[in-house]
């Protein structure tokens, strides 16, 4: 009688180590997804290389809405200032959050709603010599 009571207490114990590592699982797969952009984004002066090839128009890269015209290339974090959804993708010259439907125009401002605040910019370097392209993140 008590190798069975002792028999079950053990089979209990590993369900419950079972049911943690199997909870545990998703938590450690949404810290490393999101813990490093946010480490990577909330840092201080470090930058992110891109290489040299940046198309024209606008592009999307690890978290960055990238735009390149003639002139310049800018970058803003693709995190929308609504809710917070990436958005990935453009319509016209405008970028479109999918989750609600806000809309910012190629400078990053809001120009339909719910989002209100504009996109957050990033500075950006382009090595004259070899062409690659740096965001530098504050
Ligand atoms: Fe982008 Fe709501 S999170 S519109």
């Amino acid at each position: 009688m008590e190798d069975l009571q002792h028999k079950q207490k053990y089979s209990r114990r590993d369900f419950i180590s079972y049911l943690v590592s199997l909870l545990a699982i998703p938590v450690i797969l949404w810290w490393l997804i999101t813990g490093r952009r946010e480490r990577t984004l909330s840092s201080g002066a470090k930058s992110i290389s891109l290489g040299g090839d940046l198309p024209m128009g606008v592009s999307f890269h690890e978290g960055f809405v990238l735009i390149r015209d003639r002139d310049s290339i800018r970058a803003y974090e693709s995190k929308c200032t609504h809710l917070g959804c990436a958005i990935r993708k453009v319509e016209g010259n405008e970028l479109v959050c999918q989750c609600h439907g806000s809309r910012f125009d190629l400078m990053g401002n809001a120009v339909k709603g719910p989002a209100i605040n504009p996109l957050k910019e990033f500075l950006v370097y382009q090595d004259a010599a070899s062409g690659e392209i740096t965001i530098q993140i504050k």
